[in-house]
């Protein structure tokens, strides 16, 4: 009874997971507790993946699988990804939108617009902080999210960038990461 059941399961899932591969739909939904069904996510923790570039999306779950990134909760989440199911995911929330944040404050923006114009930030990250490949889009990021990647690079607990990426974050005031964490997630 017991060889029958194993047997008539694994037949189906090999007659089912080619199907649920092939569009990413079983991954999307194993992602969606945090990061939401269209690449909204869930709270300020999670970063959003909606419209975020490709390239970018699949370097980050290389680097989660490499342990080059770490992080309690994402980490565990990579090690069955192969590298055509990053590419199937990167394309899948680059296609979805981001939605307008909440709990923006307008002082805030205005000083985080002038801090990121003088630090240089969008000669990287694009007009519109939209990105580029590899370099991630900003724009409209979970608030909370982008001031704990903002003190993560500064404090040297995210390692996964070059030299000169490091080097625009080292020098980041408390003040100044609060600020433009308004600023970009209120575009
Ligand atoms: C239990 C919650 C959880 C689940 C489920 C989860 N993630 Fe994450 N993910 C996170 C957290 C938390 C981070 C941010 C880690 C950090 O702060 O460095 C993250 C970061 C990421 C990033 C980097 C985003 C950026 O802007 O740098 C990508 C890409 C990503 N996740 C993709 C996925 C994919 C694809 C899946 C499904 C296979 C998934 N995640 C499942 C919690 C989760
Ligand atoms: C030299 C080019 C460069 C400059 C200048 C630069 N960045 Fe970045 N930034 C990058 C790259 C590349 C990454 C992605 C690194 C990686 O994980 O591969 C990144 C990542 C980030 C992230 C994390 C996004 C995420 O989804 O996890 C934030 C936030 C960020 N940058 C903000 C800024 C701010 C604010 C400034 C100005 C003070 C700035 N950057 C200046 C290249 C740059």
């Amino acid at each position: 009874m017991r060889t029958l059941s194993s047997l008539i399961f694994a037949i189906i899932a090999i007659l089912i997971t080619p199907n649920l591969l092939a569009d990413g739909s079983e991954l999307i939904g194993a992602c969606a507790h945090c990061h939401g069904t269209d690449g909204n996510s869930s709270s300020g923790q999670y970063p959003s993946l909606a419209k975020q570039n490709k390239e970018y999306i699949v370097k980050q779950l290389k680097d989660f699988k490499a342990g080059h990134r770490t992080n309690g909760q994402m980490s565990p989440m990579v090690g069955i990804l192969e590298e055509n199911d990053m590419v199937l995911l990167a394309a899948y929330y680059n296609d979805q939108n981001p939605t307008k944040q909440k709990g923006i404050d307008g002082e805030l923006v205005k000083m985080g617009q002038q801090f990121a114009k003088e630090l240089g930030c969008a000669s990287c990250h694009k007009a519109n902080y939209r990105g580029a490949a590899e370099i991630p889009r900003l724009a409209r990021q979970k608030r909370v999210y982008l001031e704990k990647s903002m003190t993560d690079f500064r404090d040297g607990n995210r390692k996964n960038a070059d030299g000169t990426k490091i080097d625009a974050m080292k020098t980041l005031t408390d003040e100044q990461i609060v600020a433009i964490s308004h600023y970009l997630a209120g575009m």
